[in-house]
């Protein structure tokens, strides 16, 4: 029997300020790339192209990998405990400082789309500030998650654990859409 297959990126290196920034670039350049293919896999998917639709899943596929690779290089990807306080510190991030300073240029400009994507995603970061500081809280005493589902808006990203609301708070998407994790 052959060894089991291990999903091992490359390790951390940090030689040369430069290779680090343009590392850092090449992340979210392949981050981009892989959410803009899911979402044209959906389009494919909703204009008859099933098989066009699965080539851009699969290329999204790859690309998150180049992304997650340059994470890895760059340190970023760390123990379970380490990586819940870096996931909660970025939530926090995007609804103390981010989400409030955009959405206040946003309303400047008058741009309501902007307003209606931007309050979607600071509700749903509450979320996810919410049940990451619990999650953390348990594994610290090494404790995983509870077995219940996760459960997601389709819409607007609204994450709760157990059942999901009748309808969402934020979005009035129903209870059946909501995608089980
Ligand atoms: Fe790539
Ligand atoms: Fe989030
Ligand atoms: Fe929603």
């Amino acid at each position: 029997m052959t060894d089991a297959f291990k999903n091992t990126p490359p390790a951390p290196e940090d030689k040369g300020a430069m290779t680090a920034e343009n590392i850092g670039a090449a992340l979210a350049g392949e981050s981009q790339a892989s959410q803009k293919y899911l979402a044209f896999a959906d389009v494919a998917d909703a204009e008859g192209y099933p098989n066009v639709a699965r080539l851009f899943r699969a290329v999204a596929y790859a690309e998150s990998m180049h992304a997650r690779n340059h994470l890895s290089v760059l340190g970023k990807i760390g123990t379970t405990t380490e990586n819940l306080k870096a996931a909660w510190g970025g939530e926090t991030f995007e609804i103390d400082e981010m989400y409030p300073a955009y959405d206040a240029v946003a309303k400047l400009q008058e741009n309501q789309s902007a307003q209606t994507s931007i309050r979607y995603a600071l509700k749903a970061e509450l979320d996810h500030q919410g049940i990451y500081d619990s999650t953390l809280k348990g594994v610290e005493g090494r404790n995983d998650l509870d077995a219940k589902p996760v459960r997601v808006c389709p819409i607007c990203g609204h994450t709760v654990i157990g059942d999901a609301p009748d309808e969402c708070p934020q979005c009035g998407t129903a209870a059946e859409y909501f995608r089980e994790f």
